[in-house]
């Protein structure tokens, strides 16, 4: 393969990162070429964001160099990568909460001292017009904070795009964005690739892989195990490569509830007053009801009201047929309803907490003894368990959450519902920037805990998944149930019909 050599934009030769003890990358090469939209793929915590991080100066390779147009460059920092022509989109939103959409998407400039040169007015004029390059309407005078996470990252790319960079890195973008924001997006990045930047795309969604990148590079345990053309391969080729084996079957087969079992979850007429307009269904016990619909339909805000984290204005809940009185989130904890929320890094785990702490810490009645005294070996085992049921990779339970590589932090914020023993499990979005081996692991998880007898809901915004684990669908639009789809019933088009309002649903 021609890969490198002097038409190399940028060249990674033999890097290698320690954290601790652990070895996050072991000589890893890589090429990108101007012009083209190149693919990092690899399980969680492959090494994937480590190797992006070193190539925007944040860390130091412990060995290796880095060429930039065939130049030996030692990158110093962020703010240096940025003076070389690298841009990185994070994983992990980090955007100021407080500053508006304009402050933060020209926040390189402002810490640069230029701001002063510069009014807010052509600061907010140059910002919308960057966001309009993506296709979105977003306010720049608006508190980044007020945004929801789909607008949050859409912010983060929109500012990737104001440096003017030779090289532009994103770090699964596209995780927490609708299908339609990301069309945007790629057409964009084909833009860019036409006037010969080059684009490292890590995602792990093989559709959207194999439709537009022209390389890919596969990482497995901080090596590099495959680079070529994603012409004439095929996902599972490329699955393959990067979990080391055939996957097998990748959904759990679908359990057709018994007739006879009543219903677990009763929700009827629940509305918020705000987002949320009157919305009924009832969940079996040992189902999977997956609840589809556009960005911005209400199913978060749906499950925050059951749950407690939403005031519900009117409607019931009923446990195994009791009425519940849910006035906030420990309330319906402690009935056995939990919930795992989209935004993981605001609600999902506490970052600088071990993750034996952060999986017992909604259970802590499981690991104290019965004065009530916590026990530390006890809530290891617990995290333990958990952990290896969930496949967790870490150094064991005792490090920090924010180490860990942000799939295998969602595998934490899991463990930690999974920890109260619920009766009937929210989740919102339950495998998002989980990698392909890992969500197939979180699927047959669920379906084991519906076999058991826990109702499981699942919000999701990848199609193929609501259809592929889900036994029957409820899709939400403008805050009220759109439709209802059996499992035999379920396409990507009468999902997307119903969520987008395309018709009504015929009634049988
Ligand atoms: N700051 C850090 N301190 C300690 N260990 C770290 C740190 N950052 C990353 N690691 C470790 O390095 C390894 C690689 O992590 P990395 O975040 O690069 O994975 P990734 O391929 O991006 O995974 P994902 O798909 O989940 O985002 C992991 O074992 C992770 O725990
Ligand atoms: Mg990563």
């Amino acid at each position: 393969m021609s890969a490198v050599g002097p038409s190399a934009l940028l060249e990674l030769r033999g890097i290698s990162k320690r954290f601790g003890a652990s070895r996050a990358l072991s000589g890893v090469d890589f090429s990108l070429h101007a012009g083209e939209i190149h693919a990092l793929c690899g399980e969680n915590g492959a090494g994937k964001s480590t190797l992006m991080n070193i190539i925007d100066g944040i860390h130091r390779p412990d060995e290796g160099e880095i060429l930039l147009n065939g130049q030996k460059v030692v990158i110093d920092g962020p703010a240096h990568a940025m003076r070389l022509g690298i841009g990185l989109v994070h994983q992990e939103i980090a955007l100021c909460a407080d500053a508006t959409v304009a402050e933060n998407i020209f926040m390189p400039e402002i810490n640069a001292g230029k701001a002063a040169w510069m009014n807010y007015a052509s600061f907010n004029e140059r910002a919308a017009q960057v966001l309009r390059r993506l296709g979105q309407d977003i306010d720049p005078a608006m508190p980044v904070g007020e945004l929801s996470i789909s607008s949050q990252q859409l912010v983060e790319i929109a500012k990737a795009l104001t440096l003017d960079c030779k090289v532009l890195i994103l770090d699964e973008p596209t995780a927490a964005l609708t299908d339609n924001e990301s069309a945007a997006l790629f057409r964009v990045l084909h833009d860019l690739k036409a006037q010969g930047i080059g684009i490292i795309y890590i995602s792990h969604r093989m559709a959207e892989i194999f439709t537009h990148c022209d390389r890919v590079t596969v990482l497995r345990d901080g090596r590099n195990v495959h680079c070529g053309p994603l012409a004439g391969s095929t996902p599972d080729e490329l699955v393959r490569r990067m979990v080391g084996r055939d996957l097998g079957n990748y959904y759990p087969p679908k359990q057709s509830v018994a007739e006879s079992s009543g219903p677990v979850l009763e929700v009827s007429d629940i509305a918020d007053g705000e987002r949320v307009h009157g919305v009924s269904f009832a969940l079996k016990r040992g189902e999977i009801l997956g609840i589809a619909g556009l960005m911005g339909a209400g199913r978060s805000e749906l499950a925050e009201t059951i749950c407690g984290l939403r005031v519900a204005r009117r409607g019931t809940v009923r446990l195994a047929g009791k009425a519940l009185t849910i006035r906030k989130y420990s309330d319906a904890l402690r009935e056995g309803i939990a919930y795992l929320s989209e935004d993981r890094k605001a609600a999902g785990v506490f970052l600088d907490l071990p993750i034996a702490q952060n999986v017992s810490s909604m259970a802590l009645g499981r690991v104290s003894s019965a004065w009530g005294l916590l026990q530390r070996s006890a809530e290891h085992k617990l995290a333990k368990t958990l952990g290896a049921k969930l496949n967790l990779k870490s150094d064991g339970v005792a490090i920090e959450v924010s180490s860990l590589s942000g799939g295998n932090q969602q595998k934490v914020a899991i463990a930690k519902l999974l920890a109260t023993n619920p009766s009937v499990l929210l989740m919102d979005e339950p495998t998002r920037g989980v990698d392909v081996g890992a969500k197939s692991e979180i699927h047959h998880i669920l379906r084991e805990l519906a076999n058991q007898g826990v109702g499981v809901i699942v919000i999701s915004s990848e199609l193929p998944e609501i259809i592929g684990l889900c036994d029957r669908a409820l899709v939400i639009r403008d805050g009220q149930v759109a439709g209802e789809l059996e499992s035999n019933e379920m396409t990507e088009e009468a999902l997307l019909r119903l969520a987008s309002g395309l018709c009504e649903q015929e009634t049988a």
